[in-house]
């Protein structure tokens, strides 16, 4: 491509290839969700290698689903969202490539050192101190190459979907380099540079805003420039953007210690937390309405268009964890749920039904467009995708939500003589039927996963490189 070119156009080759691996990673972590729910039926699945057992596997599924999955989506998206809505080409070709190719180089390592037993042992930041590093540099690339891009913007103000991807672009560089200063003793080996109730504190305020930045703010960016596009509505109010993103982003820094409810955090940390965590709601419902209320007159186009239905429908759900959350923060409900498939359930409302869901909407939407073509090559088979996905998520959540309650109820049964009425065995027993429709849920999931696989393969066959280039070009003066 000329020179020429290239500066009236966007730059959609990075966008397209975090697009593509976004697709390949969620079949494969999925895929491999649906390993560890069926060693959760048949522990025999275990295969008798520590490489392949549960405790290995576990953490790469939830690296896969949600650094490089979560991680793909978020960055094809707000590079072609940054892009559009500021009218210019990415700051930089080259920076956007390292950002490309170093983030699948940590996901690479990841998959290689989880199963061989490398880890910190804290969740979500499992990876060894030199994953950890190239990790923060890339993010740090990736901030300059979206910040950058909208410092040369030529439209005047700033797109609301930029505010809520820049928060998470910020928050996730503090929350990842704080969290993961540690001592490094070897190559493979480091100690984290807290110790005892600090680090739990520290840990959590990490896993609770990798929560409330990465799954939230940076799908909250997706949510507010794909459902006004889809729908072709304007957002419904740009005011309660405004209000509900600083109220988001201000409360959700404090509410990490629900997380250790009950431990040897001080009462009154616990207490506020549980506090934060209830006010959390108005901000999250604030969003989710502006979303849903973005169809008013609208509504008939669901009848038709299955990318829009998986854009509501994973604000439903999103609605629905941060209902379920507020809920399980308050320190009763939590001595009831915590450590039972509930906090699982309540986890996958919000990964399968609002995170990956939203994704999916996006990139059908996304798709077509990067490659030039009006629309995916099937939409019949979309909206197949959208039931399998569906009826998947509530298997999941449904079967949870039995588990826990019994788990719960069952743990804390005592006799009158104050012995325990239920061995673990037995309310393990229980659980046995919900972790089987759990295991089918996922496969019906996943099942969708391989049709969208299958529907992008056969859009970009059908694309020609000139189709795709010319498709790239920048209007001039238009808002979009
Ligand atoms: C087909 C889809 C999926 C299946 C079958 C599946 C299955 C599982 C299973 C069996 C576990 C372990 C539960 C346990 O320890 O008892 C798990 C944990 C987890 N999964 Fe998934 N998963 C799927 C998709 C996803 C997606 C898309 C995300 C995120 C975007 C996700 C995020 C997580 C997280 C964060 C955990 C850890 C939960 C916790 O520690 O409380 N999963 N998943
Ligand atoms: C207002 C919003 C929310 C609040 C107040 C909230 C609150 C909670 C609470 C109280 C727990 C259980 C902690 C425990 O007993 O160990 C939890 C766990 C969790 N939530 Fe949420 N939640 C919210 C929204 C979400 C959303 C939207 C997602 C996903 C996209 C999510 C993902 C998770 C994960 C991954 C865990 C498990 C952490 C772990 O133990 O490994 N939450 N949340």
């Amino acid at each position: 491509m000329s020179t020429a070119i290239s500066q009236t156009a966007y730059n959609y080759k990075v966008v397209r290839q975090f697009a593509v691996m976004t697709v390949i990673w969620g079949v494969i972590g999925m895929a491999l969700g649906v390993f560890i729910a069926s060693q959760l039926v048949w522990p025999e699945l275990n295969l008798g290698m520590e490489w392949t057992s549960f405790g290995r596997l576990r953490p790469l599924h939830t690296n896969a689903v949600i650094f490089a999955f979560g991680g793909c989506a978020l960055m094809a998206t707000s590079l072609y969202v940054v892009q559009r809505t500021s009218q210019v080409r990415l700051i930089s070709d080259s920076l956007a490539a390292f950002v490309f190719w170093g983030w699948q180089l940590v996901i690479v390592l990841a998959v290689i050192t989880l199963p061989m037993g490398y880890t910190s042992s804290k969740e979500y930041a499992e990876l060894e101190w030199p994953i950890d590093v190239l990790l923060g540099i890339v993010w740090i690339a990736y901030a300059l190459v979206f910040f950058g891009t909208i410092v040369k913007r030529k439209t005047k103000h700033i797109y609301v979907g930029n505010w809520f991807f820049g928060a998470f672009i910020l928050v996730t560089a503090l929350l990842h380099i704080v969290n993961s200063a540690a001592v490094p003793v070897s190559l493979f080996k480091s100690y984290s540079a807290y110790a005892g109730a600090t680090d739990a504190m520290i840990q959590w305020w990490y896993g609770h805003n990798a929560v409330g930045f990465f799954l939230t703010t940076g799908f909250l960016g997706m949510m507010y420039y794909f459902v006004p596009k889809q729908s072709e509505r304007p957002i419904y109010s740009y005011r309660l953007s405004i209000v509900h993103f600083w109220a988001l982003i201000t409360l959700y820094i404090w509410a990490g210690p629900h997380h250790l409810h009950y431990t040897a955090l001080p009462d009154w940390a616990q207490s506020l937390g549980m506090a934060m965590s209830i006010i959390l709601l108005a901000p999250s419902w604030g969003g989710m309405i502006n979303g849903m209320m973005t169809l008013s007159g609208a509504w008939h186009k669901l009848r038709t268009d299955p990318i829009l239905r998986f854009l509501v429908v994973s604000l439903a759900f999103y609605g629905m964890s941060t209902f379920e959350g507020p809920m399980m923060a308050i320190k009763t409900v939590n001595a009831l749920s915590h450590y039972t498939d509930w906090t699982i359930g309540h986890v996958h409302s919000g990964a399968l039904g609002w995170v990956a869901m939203i994704s999916i909407g996006a990139l059908y939407h996304m798709l077509p467009k990067v490659y030039g073509r009006q629309q995916m090559h099937s939409v019949a088979l979309i909206n197949v995708h959208f039931w399998l996905a569906t009826i998947g998520t509530v298997l999941y959540i449904a079967s949870m939500w039995v588990n826990g309650i019994t788990q719960g109820l069952m743990w804390r049964a005592v006799n009158e003589d104050g012995t325990l009425t239920y061995s673990f065995v037995e309310a393990l027993e229980a659980s046995h039927p919900g972790y089987v429709v759990r295991m089918i849920g996922g496969a019906v999931f996943v099942t969708g996963m391989l049709l969208m696989a299958y529907n992008t393969y056969r859009t970009i066959r059908a694309a020609k490189a000139s189709e795709y280039e010319a498709a790239a070009q920048i209007p001039v003066g238009v808002a979009h």
